[in-house]
């Protein structure tokens, strides 16, 4: 349709019909082959509403989602076609590693190319949008959520961020369409989502606007720069305003100043959860907020369906404003090609051959082993194929739920588990398994959960016992430890970040009959490793790392790659030191900026990561130390040679400092990286360009531009590095 044609449309719809439209129910609604409209009740929503409901959530399959439409658009007077909607996050049925662990990558490629297999598996199941991606900023790892960011850097963030809403939307046609095999892609949580008090879900969020701009909005621009079509609010109140009423974020930030024109939808409940908030005494007081504020799709509530007829009737919202959402909405079904083809790519014959297809598997394979980070090795990795006296055990030896808290498509039969991959190459090898869950026993009141717990206590005492009595005749254990898939993800944040304290007795148990230990590490969040670190003899921290986990495991531990994932999060050295990041400012007294108990510094910080062979850093080069404002640019190198025995590749980071600044400064801030392969023996210099504009911040004045001086760069392999020059911008020389 072309905008006159929307604009017709528009003008034609009854003004149910309008508030309809930003109706959005769940896959509750909806039964396998009619409609139901039980659940309309409990919205307070009429039939009718249901039938005019312009989008639904949590619904897939190509015959499925076509049936629905079809009788949806017969019901519906304009007959407009539904939006289907999901959280396609770390892909569809293939599942990719968890965010987070894609951050670690340093390759937004991989993120991109992960985002394009989600679309084509996603679409051909009949699914037009993505709740994707996440690009909250993530400082506190007791957060359960921080699994589904790619972690505390703003600039790392923001580069995986335009990455992965280019991979699901792709480039536009020659309308500005998405095209087929693509799905919109929607930001989120807009805003400040990952800065809950305390690390706990859904908590208050306290940040100046100054940390907003400087530290937390970067990445949600990136999403919008790069096209995305509809971005999320938050379930945080933001300085004692809840983001789905905060009209200065939504209006102001968000469209004015970003220059997002895509649609705004609330997350689940969010607006009716003003009410709880306590910013709304009813539901409709709710609706009228949200409107007011610029949310245009109510997700999971009746409170628009229910009320903004009658908030319309009786002026408390304008008809211009419940137009210009409604338009928003018509315009990207348009956007979609629905109006066209209201099925867009949903296929059942493609269902059959895409999804789960061998070259997504592949691509699965080679980003999980590009993810995963190599803490601590002495040597004993790669291991050789040929060892036959290999004990793998511990509760992700043989576990197919490693793909994520958020691969909601994704079915552990489809997982590729480490026994599986392991299999296939080393013959020989035990397998022992233990359950990977047990619940705290404190939080437990129901009798059920309690049997259940005792049930799962008496079983994992049973294993650890066989697993220590086959460590001792074992040459080498693979201790497989961490945290369960659903110990991180929405809601579930913990106070105590380490290990389960079962797991850490069996490791010790183990670790007191057998020193070759190699401990691989599940995760959905950093973790305190303290006393891994001391006894192990190597630590792979594999994350969630999806459904071709076991195989991309083997690849790495058997040496046919080598690990070159960098840590996207700080680890603590402790829960205390929560939250720590290395962007952090340094205190007017530095060397007393620490704990009684604990460093100041994390336990491994961002960047960190080793490899099988080691890397040697020249000093850095400038072409020269005076920049100029206006498109002049410092090239700032370093030479890496690789001085041990394997082919590897290096993530070379480049740090910025402003020595001295009218507002306080970070001690140094990731502002470009590159990867390298580079052979045993051979040296590679990698070049930078540094110009005017990666030295802009929020001055005292709060406007965003750089100021004359020094500047600190250092280039290395990792954030602590001191490998550092300085340059002047604008500026004579000075002696530092
Ligand atoms: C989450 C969102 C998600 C939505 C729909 C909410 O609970 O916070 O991230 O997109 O549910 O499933």
């Amino acid at each position: 349709m072309d905008r006159a044609q929307l604009k017709s449309l528009l003008e034609s719809m009854t003004l149910e019909e309008k508030a309809d439209q930003l109706l959005q129910l769940s896959s509750n609604f909806f039964g396998d082959d009619r409609m139901l409209t039980g659940p309309a009740l409990d919205f307070g929503i009429s039939e009718d509403d249901v039938k005019n409901a312009g989008s639904v959530l949590g619904v897939t399959g190509a015959a499925k989602i076509k049936r629905l439409q079809k009788i949806q658009m017969e019901n519906q007077a304009h007959h407009i076609p539904m939006l289907f909607m999901a959280d396609v996050i770390n892909g569809y049925k293939t599942a990719f590693p968890i965010p987070l662990a894609q951050g670690a990558s340093f390759n937004p490629d991989i993120a991109k190319k992960g985002a394009e297999i989600a679309a084509r598996e996603a679409a051909v199941s009949g699914l037009h949008v993505t709740f994707s991606p996440m690009v909250d900023l993530a400082r506190d790892a007791r957060w359960g959520r921080v699994m589904e960011s790619t972690g505390e850097d703003k600039y790392l963030n923001s580069c995986f961020a335009a990455a992965m809403v280019s991979g699901y939307q792709g480039e536009p046609d020659e309308n500005g369409g998405i095209k087929s095999g693509k799905l919109a892609s929607c930001l989120k949580h807009f805003a400040a989502y990952g800065a809950p008090e305390g690390g706990r879900d859904y908590n208050n969020v306290e940040l100046s606007e100054r940390t907003l701009r400087e530290d937390y909005f970067p990445s949600y621009e990136a999403c919008v720069k790069a096209g995305a079509s509809l971005a999320m609010t938050s379930f945080n109140t933001l300085n004692h305003l809840p983001t789905s009423a905060n009209r200065w974020l939504l209006r102001e930030v968000l469209r004015n100043e970003m220059g997002f024109d895509g649609v705004v939808i609330s997350d689940w409940a969010s607006i009716e959860e003003l009410i709880w908030h306590g910013l709304a005494a009813d539901k409709k007081e709710a609706a009228k907020l949200a409107m007011s504020a610029g949310v245009d799709i109510d997700m999971a509530t009746g409170c628009y369906a229910a009320n903004l007829k009658e908030l319309v009737k009786n002026g408390e919202i304008s008809q211009t404003l419940l137009d210009e959402a409604v338009m928003r909405v018509l315009e990207l079904k348009n956007k979609l090609g629905l109006f066209e083809n209201p099925f867009k790519d949903a296929d059942e014959t493609k269902e059959e051959a895409i999804i789960l297809c061998g070259a997504h598997r592949k691509a699965a394979r080679d980003a999980a082993a590009e993810c995963f980070v190599l803490l601590e090795n002495d040597g004993i990795l790669p291991l050789s194929e040929k060892n036959r006296n290999l004990l793998v055990a511990g509760p992700f030896a043989d576990n197919g739920r490693i793909v994520g808290n958020w691969s909601i498509f994704a079915d552990e039969k489809d997982t590729v588990t480490v026994k599986a991959a392991f299999e296939e190459i080393c013959g020989g090898c035990t397998f022992i398994s233990t359950p990977d869950y047990l619940a705290d026993r404190d939080m437990l009141e129901n009798e059920d959960d309690i049997k259940h717990w005792e049930k799962t206590a008496a079983e994992i005492k049973k294993d650890s016992e066989r697993i220590v009595q086959a460590a001792k005749k074992a040459e080498t254990v693979i201790l497989t430890l961490g945290e369960a898939q659903d110990m991180s993800g929405e809601a579930h944040s913990r106070t105590d970040i380490s290990i389960p304290g079962w797991q850490m007795s069996l490791f010790r148990d183990v670790i007191a009959v057998n020193k070759n230990v190699i401990v691989l590490l599940f995760t959905g969040r950093p973790l305190c490793v303290k006393e891994i670190k001391a006894y192990a003899r190597a630590v792979l921290n594999v994350w969630m790392p999806g459904t071709e986990g076991g195989h991309a495991i083997a690849d790495i531990v058997f040496g046919k790659k080598a690990p070159s994932g960098k840590l996207p999060m700080s680890f603590p050295y402790s829960v205390g030191q929560v939250p720590v990041y290395y962007n952090a400012f340094t205190t007017g007294r530095p060397h007393l900026a620490k704990y009684l108990d604990a460093p100041g510094k994390p336990l491994y910080p961002f960047g960190y990561g080793k490899t099988y062979t080691t890397f040697k850093y020249s000093e850095v080069t400038l072409d020269k130390r005076r920049l100029l404002s206006g498109g002049d640019c410092i090239k700032a190198s370093v030479t890496v040679t690789n001085t041990g025995n394997m082919e590897a590749m290096e993530t070379v980071q480049l740090y910025i400092r402003d020595v001295i600044a009218s507002a306080v400064r970070p001690v140094k801030e990731l502002k470009d990286f590159q990867k390298v392969m580079i052979k045993p023996g051979e040296s590679k210099t990698v070049v930078f360009e540094i110009k005017e504009e990666k030295l802009r911040f929020y001055t005292k004045d709060m406007c965003y531009k750089s100021e004359p001086g020094a500047f600190s760069v250092f280039i290395g392999g990792s954030s602590d590095t001191n490998n550092e020059t300085v340059f002047w911008l604008d500026d004579e020389e000075k002696t530092m």
